[in-house]
């Protein structure tokens, strides 16, 4: 192993974590229990990251800057959680300067940043997916809208913070859903060009692999609830909670996964060049069909990987640290706890609209058990005392041999969370409840 020595000339791993949200939280905690021993440091660090690193006042987008940084601080390992860095090169660019890192090229990243890769390569590798058609001229792709009919989905194809998917259940909302984006620039540059898609009906579920570009491992599936509100309403947020296993995800359901969506996607990225190394999340609707995938994300989902690590006995280090020296992952096995997890959200009075930041944070002891974790997101130490700075503040995961009793803990420890106009959904994991036993 290469790395920095300490001064009693043990080697000690220096891990780099670039983003500061509550999946990189819960990525600095997992990797922690691996090596205890290890050196972190984050890119402007969360407040419950903060104790634990060093940080670095480089912002995550800050490649160029990273790259520079990475060097002269002898990293051994890079774990890169949000996307934008991703599509910007960063993998590309710490390889080049021979820096171990973990995650996809730029070229591997489209399976994200840009949908219409996403589709066409899913149509090439004759993956599962809605029906879609992908326009950049208005009147073409409003045309298509009305042979189509509705419900019918619109998708900004590029990069739009998990905000790019309008499902319109009427024809007239799809027509404005498409003049937004192609003429009223609603998102930028990400929708100069659309994907417009069948509607896809059924339960969703959200599945990780690690991969090498080849061999990959698929970790325990879990299910984000993206509305606001209790009962899945109101408008789509960046996640309100989550939880780990899903019963739905049977052998079954999890082998065709495999066989019908990882395996010929992985093996057409390899085969076109464009090899997949780092995580690669598949967003997968369960319907009458079969197994469909509604998105691939190139990155841990957030907040998935506040249920998804917990759970994970045997070492994440080790896989990272397999792909990243570019090495294979044919040997690796996971081993998973036999329990459940579920994470709630926290998040501040107007989110996912306005709100405000800066608001003094108190979270009592007893929220943090053996079996309960606080993963931090919006969180910062203003004047030594912690206060919000974000939308979603924190995460309160807990572990448990059942799904209610998670479920039950989550949702205690987050109403113990204070601060002015703290929310969250109690219910969380509400389909698996129905599910239990
Ligand atoms: P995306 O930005 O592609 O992840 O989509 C966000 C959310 O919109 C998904 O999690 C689904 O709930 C919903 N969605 C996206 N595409 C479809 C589809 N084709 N059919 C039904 N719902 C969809
Ligand atoms: N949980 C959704 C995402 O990470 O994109």
């Amino acid at each position: 192993m290469t790395g920095a020595r300490d001064p009693f000339d043990t080697p000690i791993m220096r891990i780099l974590l670039v983003g500061n949200g509550g999946r990189e939280h819960a990525l600095l905690w997992k990797l922690g229990r691996d090596d205890p021993s290890a050196a972190f440091f984050a890119t402007r660090p969360n407040g419950g990251m903060a104790p634990l690193v060093s940080p670095v006042d480089l912002s995550p987008d800050d490649v160029d800057g990273l790259v520079e940084w990475a060097a002269e601080h002898a990293i051994d390992l890079a774990v890169v959680g949000p996307e934008a860095p991703l599509a910007e090169g960063i993998v590309d660019r710490f390889r080049a300067a021979g820096i171990p890192i973990f995650g996809p090229t730029a070229a591997a990243a489209r399976i994200e940043s840009s949908k219409a890769y996403a589709k066409d390569l899913m149509a090439r590798a004759g993956v599962p997916t809605a029906e879609y058609r992908t326009f950049t001229d208005l009147s073409s792709a409003e045309a298509y809208v009305r042979e189509q009919g509705a419900p019918i989905v619109v998708k900004a194809s590029g990069l739009a913070a998990g905000k790019g998917a309008v499902v319109c259940p009427t024809m007239d909302e799809a027509v404005s859903a498409v003049r937004a984006m192609l003429s009223g620039h609603e998102f930028g540059s990400a929708g100069d060009e659309v994907v417009v898609e069948e509607f896809m009906e059924g339960e969703e579920l959200s599945v990780f692999a690690v991969a090498d570009g080849e061999h990959f491992v698929l970790l325990v599936p879990s299910q984000d609830h993206k509305r606001v509100g209790e009962g899945d309403t109101g408008p789509n947020t960046g996640g309100m909670g989550a939880y780990a296993p899903v019963g739905i995800a049977t052998d079954r359901v999890m082998g065709e996964a495999r066989a019908r969506v990882f395996e010929p996607v992985l093996r057409a990225m390899r085969e076109e060049g464009t090899p997949f190394t780092g995580l690669l999340y598949a967003g997968l609707m369960l319907t009458r069909d079969g197994v469909k995938v509604v998105e691939f994300n190139c990155r841990f989902g957030d907040p998935e990987t506040q249920v998804v690590l917990p759970l994970m006995e045997s070492s994440l280090l080790d896989l990272l640290l397999t792909v990243a020296r570019g090495e294979s992952l044919s040997d690796a096995r996971v081993r998973w706890k036999t329990d459940h997890a579920v994470t709630t959200v926290v998040a501040s009075g107007g989110y996912p609209g306005s709100y405000g930041k800066g608001k003094p944070l108190r979270i009592p002891g007893e929220v943090g058990l053996e079996n309960r974790m606080v993963f931090h997101a919006g969180t910062r130490f203003g004047q030594g005392q912690l206060e919000t700075s974000g939308g979603r503040v924190l995460a309160v995961t807990a572990v448990a041999p059942t799904h209610t009793e998670a479920a039950r803990l989550s949702r205690e420890g987050a109403a113990l969370v204070e601060f002015d106009g703290a929310f969250f959904r109690g219910d969380i994991g509400w389909r698996e409840e129905g599910r239990d036993g």
